[in-house]
This record gives structure tokens, sequence and C-alpha cells, in this order.
């Protein structure tokens, strides 16, 4: 059956195309002109003036969504940045929505506009759980606002969903889907991602909200809390480290599921390739459709532009 190609595509049960693919920006309110980052070739902080592009190629390419992540102009301790009129964010979201119909998702934390680099806001040293959820409530109407198509809370606070449900409802935002982050390991493999979005904590670390990467079977629960609080979508992070979570919550629960391919496997494929140690196309294809095969409906990849433009 396999010898022969037809019919060994036939009997595909798991194809990865462009509609399965979520692209991520980041985009610096301070560049002028889109700056590369180190740790992932390829990839870019975008400017203001540059965003509406980037987002609008992906989308010619038959990319349905893009994920944007903001570097504000100037950080505080309570992260005002985040849910600012004019944040970085939502005037990309203006200047992409102006342009193209790719569906916008936001991101919604804090860590990359406290100048602590914490996901929530400070109580001497520790994060206050409550008191963030109501700065969370803010973020989301602001992004809402702008124009943004679906709210993707990263942060890991406890009742994160459900304080962004009742702020978007009563803002009157009763059909915005939400995207939880409800299954994100504390994991190695962010690195790059601190250093393109500059949001790494400035002491401590995310252990003590993102989950431990040993206890997989506390994320049925995580999942379950999500779905209970109002997510529409549950997403899991990374995704190649954690096929087995991702496939257990698609036997248990049959919420629409997605997997981020965070900025370390972006950059581990990346390095690898470059030294002519793996072929990138293929390695790239087997990456995505094992995440679709392990039961992911769609995947955040910042590979989703490259490998959309090789189908095209
Ligand atoms: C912020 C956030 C992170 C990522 C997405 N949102 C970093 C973190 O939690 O430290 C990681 C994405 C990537 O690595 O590509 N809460
Ligand atoms: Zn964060």
């Amino acid at each position: 059956m396999r010898a022969n190609p037809k019919v060994r595509e036939l009997v595909r049960g798991t194809r990865v195309t462009a509609k399965d693919l979520v692209y991520p920006i980041f985009v610096d309110a301070r560049a002028k002109a889109p700056q590369p980052i180190a740790s992932m070739p390829g990839v870019h902080r975008q400017s203001l003036r540059t965003v509406a592009k980037e987002a609008g190629d992906a989308a010619d390419l038959g990319v349905p969504a893009i994920i944007l992540f903001g570097l504000p102009r100037e950080k505080d301790e309570i992260g005002s940045g985040a849910s600012a009129k004019d944040g970085v964010v939502q005037e990309a979201i203006r200047r992409i929505k102006d342009v193209s119909d790719v569906a916008v998702i936001a991101d919604l934390c804090l860590c990359e506009y406290t100048s602590h680099g914490h996901c929530g806001l400070l109580k001497g040293a520790r994060i206050d759980n409550d008191r963030t959820l109501e700065a969370y409530g803010k973020i989301a109407v602001s992004q809402a606002l702008a124009g943004a198509d679906m709210v993707a809370p990263s942060g890991m606070m406890d009742g994160q969903v459900a304080a962004i449900r009742k702020a978007l409802d009563e803002a009157g935002f009763e059909e915005l889907p939400i995207l939880s982050y409800a299954v994100k390991f504390a994991s190695a493999f962010y690195g790059p991602f601190r250093e393109a979005a500059d949001g790494a904590p400035k002491f401590g670390d995310r252990r003590g909200h993102q989950m431990d990467p040993g206890s997989g079977g506390q994320a049925l629960r995580e999942a379950r809390l999500d779905l209970d609080e109002g997510a529409d979508i549950l997403m899991v992070k990374p995704a190649m480290p954690y096929l087995d979570v991702l496939a257990a919550l698609r036997r248990e629960c049959d919420a629409p599921l997605a997997a981020f391919q965070v900025s370390g496997e972006y950059a581990a494929l990346k390095a690898a390739a470059a030294n002519g140690w793996l072929d990138e196309e293929a390695a790239v294809l087997e990456s995505l459709t094992a995440i679709r095969r392990a039961g992911a409906d769609f995947v955040l990849s910042y590979f989703a532009k490259d490998y959309a433009a090789r189908l095209a």
C-alpha cells in the first residue's frame, strides 16, 4: 500500500494546509524598521509601519490568522501599556484591520509591559493573582475595542478566563472568543521568545503559575477549569515536547484544540538546518504533521508563512 505514492497519499489521515496555521508576529513600538531576532532566523520584530504588510502577506498565502505580541514604547511597574488605547498592539490591530481581513488574535499578558517582566502585578516579590485579573479584563476590552477577533490570555493566572469573559461581556463583546493558553508548561523552550519580546522576568521565574513539565496529569484539570470559565479554544504549549498531553486532551474533551510550536522549537530546527544537520522543509512538515496528528485543530508556528509559501 505504501509503495504506491498515490495510494500512500490517499490513506494519509493527517494533512497540514496553510489554513491550519496561525502566524505569530512581534510588533515593536520603538522600531523604525523590521529588526532581526538573532535566535530566531527569519523572524523580525515588525515596526508599526511594517506590521500590516507582514500580516497581509501571511493572509495572502492562505494563513487565516495571526497572533500579535507587542513591545511597548515604555514599561512600568503595572504594565499600563498593555491596555492603553494607543498601545502598540491596539495600534497594530487597527493598522492590520485597515488593510486586511486576516483574523487577529491578541496575546494577552503583562510580561512584555511590566518593568519587572512578570506576567502579573506584584505584591512584594510575589504575583498578586486577583489584582492581576482586573488588569487582564481591562487589556481584553482595550484589545477588543481596537478590533481584535480573539484574545489569548497567556499568563496562567487562576480565574483569568472567567475574569476576561465577564469584562468582555460587560463591554458588549459577548461574541468575542477566548483562546486560552490553558495548558502552558514552565518551559526552557520559551528562551528565544523572551529575547524577542523582551519579556524575561527580572527576578525569579514562572514556575509558580506555569505547569511543571513532569505533571502532565494536571493538564486535564487545567483544561476543564478553563472550559468551565468560558474558554472557547484550549491551547497546549510548547507543542512537540508535549504531544502526549495534546493527545490525552483530544481524547478527553471536545473543545477545539490549538498547539503552539514555540520559539525554542523553531530555533532548534532552524539551527540544525543551518548546520546542514536537518532537512528544514522535511522536518517542518513532519513536526507540523505530528502536532496535528496528536490532536491539534490548528498550530501556532513561526514557520507558518514559509510553509504556506511553499504550498502556494
Ligand atoms: C507570555 C508568553 C510567552 C510565550 C507566549 N506568551 C513566554 C513566557 O511565558 O515566558 C512563549 C512563546 C514562544 O516561546 O514562542 N506569557
Ligand atoms: Zn506573560
